[in-house]
């Protein structure tokens, strides 16, 4: 059927309008784009927001060897200025501490390093969730308000036993700890 002048018309409206709507879904995309890039940039600028760093690198096979992540260091350790450092190694299936303990009120910096595989932990109730990368300390700064109990489980398939591999939080009273000058290593409510 040939075309009539009536049809072509109606095929360049079609046409026009056909660009008209893509056009808008371009700019819109282009402005969510922008909002989004713009607000990760406002966050980690204005609000110091950023990933756990895993930029200290650590030898995974000789962990238990020595060294900062040697069994009697682990746990938590009041620093001079207050502040509470927890160390935990992650490693298949369990935690260790598998219960740890910190000070409510504080600023609690965790240093978490793997002995096996890639493994994660969340503390149930607040923000704090990190992947541990077998090589790497994962350090994670935050605090505690109140007392009270948080789970910790591990967030990463690590194979077989991975849901059975978590630890809990214990948040107390910072005034119940021992005091930096006390000259203890790390303590922690693991039975
Ligand atoms: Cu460790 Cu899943």
């Amino acid at each position: 059927m040939a075309e009539t002048p009536d049809t072509a018309s109606q095929l360049a409206r079609g046409e026009e309008r056909g660009k008209r709507v893509e056009r808008l879904w371009a700019r819109s995309m282009t402005a969510i784009m922008l909002a989004i890039v713009g607000l990760v940039v406002f966050i980690s600028a204005h609000w110091g927001w950023h990933p756990p760093s895993q930029l200290e690198t650590i030898d995974p096979t000789s962990l238990h060897q020595g060294g900062e992540f040697s069994e009697g260091n682990l746990g938590t350790l009041i620093a001079p200025d207050g502040s509470a450092v927890v160390r935990v190694v992650a490693q298949q299936y369990a935690f260790v501490p598998s219960c740890v303990l910190v000070p409510a009120g504080v600023p609690v910096t965790m240093r978490v390093a793997s002995a096996d595989v890639v493994h994660g932990f969340l503390i149930g109730g607040t923000n704090v969730n990190a992947m541990v990368v077998p090589g790497y300390v994962t350090t994670v700064r935050t605090s505690f308000r109140e007392s009270g109990e948080h789970l910790m489980p591990c967030h990463e398939f690590c194979s077989v036993g991975h849901q059975g591999m978590w630890a809990r939080v214990r948040v107390v009273d910072a005034a119940k700890f021992p005091s930096a000058d006390a000259k203890v290593k790390g303590v922690s409510c693991a039975g």
